[in-house]
């Protein structure tokens, strides 16, 4: 027998390094079929429901196509572990990508986010409307299912808009095909951000809730001070507080591919380990990680050589941060996470028995140059260390 270990990262390493080149993809396609609204595919059965999950476990992606030549970086996702793929927006030129991942049997899903002017009401033929809509959508993109998403608040004890949502989630169960996956999109914690949703009501209905375990600095209580991202030890938390609602093979937990970046006030030194930002209240917090811009795991080696001394380790927070001085001497703070913050994360994952992990967004990693990401040589080794990670550690 060899080195187990040894033999799965190299399996898993060749896996993240394969790229799909266009000849492959665009064989599948159907030239005179117009998508959406006739499958794409050549072979019309890729175009069927996938109602049998590929993998027992879930390993589910965002999809920001991006513009121009960033809309060729799905070529260089682990297509031989991912099982979702959830299309951002709508966008024609999904086709090839499509017909590639159900060859792949992944299944494809779309947006479908209710509006509170509906689920918040009660016009019936608004309702009845907004669903065949969404059904509409599955049916015209051949989709597998939905990604629903509605991040409004709802004030607690709010029981026409609480259950008016959950009612939502049960219509669009009710009008897609039997074995399409409704998957709904939450905050880290239950109630966070005002989102005091019935959380066993929704996964009643769904599939699974997907843990948008990022953005989690939008409460900073005490000081105003640049806070981390996605710090494990808080993903824990609110994991264990849906753990309290929900089965955990009914959650999925998505990570972050990016980090936030907040300006300091002025006369903040450029080393200082404390960033204070500026008061800006929010809901009951005074302040927030609004003006902190996001920054993409691909910009990470820039951003380490530009920074005023490299990466710092928070070992309590187990994330990262790094300090940078712009040409008016203005400091900024980032915070971020690093593969060994990711796979904290990914290993509550396998720990609690999740359904899965999710990445917001498979995009944000660095696939090499333009035009067509097909130089392996230039693919940068953390790209492909990402993919591996993901595709191993929740699930070893
Ligand atoms: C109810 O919704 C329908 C469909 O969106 C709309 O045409 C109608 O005006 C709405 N009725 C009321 C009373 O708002
Ligand atoms: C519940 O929320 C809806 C939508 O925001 C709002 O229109 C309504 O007034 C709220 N109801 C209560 C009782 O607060
Ligand atoms: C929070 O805001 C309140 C009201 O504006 C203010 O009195 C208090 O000093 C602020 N606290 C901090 C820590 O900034
Ligand atoms: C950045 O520096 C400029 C010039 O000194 C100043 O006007 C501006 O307020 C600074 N911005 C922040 C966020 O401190
Ligand atoms: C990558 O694609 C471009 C454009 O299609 C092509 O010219 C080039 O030879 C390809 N490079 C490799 C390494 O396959």
């Amino acid at each position: 027998m060899g080195c187990p270990t040894l033999a799965l990262l190299l399996a898993a390493a060749s896996a993240s390094a394969q790229y799909v080149p266009p000849d492959e993809s665009q064989a599948l396609l159907d030239p005179n079929a117009k998508y959406p609204g006739e499958c794409p595919c050549k072979d019309k059965a890729l175009c069927e429901l996938q109602a049998a999950p590929r993998f027992e476990k879930e390993l589910f992606a965002f999809h920001v196509a991006g513009e121009g030549y960033n809309m060729q970086q799905w070529r260089r996702y682990d297509w031989s572990r991912l099982t979702t793929v959830a299309l951002w927006e709508f966008l024609d030129s999904s086709a090839e990508l499509y017909c590639y991942a159900k060859s792949k049997r992944v299944r494809v899903v779309v947006p479908a986010s209710p509006e509170v002017a509906v689920y918040g009401g009660t016009n019936e033929s608004a309702k009845a409307a907004w669903t065949a809509g969404v059904a509409e959508n599955v049916r015209r993109y051949f989709a597998d299912g939905v990604n629903m998403d509605t991040e409004d608040a709802i004030a607690p004890g709010n029981r026409t808009s609480r259950d008016g949502l959950t009612d939502m989630v049960k219509r669009v169960r009710e009008a897609l095909p039997e074995g399409a996956v409704v998957g709904y999109d939450v905050g880290w914690m239950p109630g966070i951000d005002g989102r005091f949703y019935d959380v066993a009501g929704i996964a009643e209905h769904a599939d699974y809730l997907l843990i948008m375990a990022y953005d989690m600095a939008s409460y900073i209580f005490g000081a105003c001070l640049a806070t981390p991202n996605s710090p494990p030890p808080q993903v824990l938390q609110g994991v264990l507080n849906y753990l309290a609602l929900v089965d955990p093979s009914q959650l999925v937990l998505a990570v972050p591919w990016y980090g936030r970046e907040y300006p300091c006030v002025s006369g903040t030194a450029k080393d200082a380990r404390y960033c204070p930002i500026a008061a800006a209240p929010w809901r009951d917090a005074n302040c927030t990680d609004a003006k902190a811009n996001a920054v993409d795991f691909s910009s990470m080696p820039a951003k380490t050589a530009a920074s005023v001394d490299g990466a710092h380790a928070d070992a309590i927070l187990e994330q990262s941060w790094m300090n940078f001085v712009d040409k008016d001497g203005n400091v900024s703070q980032l915070w971020y996470d690093d593969l060994a913050s990711l796979e904290a994360k990914y290993r509550i994952v396998k720990d609690k028995g999740l359904r899965g992990v999710g990445v917001w967004t498979a995009n944000m990693l660095d696939y090499g140059p333009a035009p067509s990401f097909n130089d392996s040589s230039k693919v940068p080794q953390a790209t492909r260390d990402m993919w591996t990670s993901i595709s191993t550690v929740p699930f070893d």
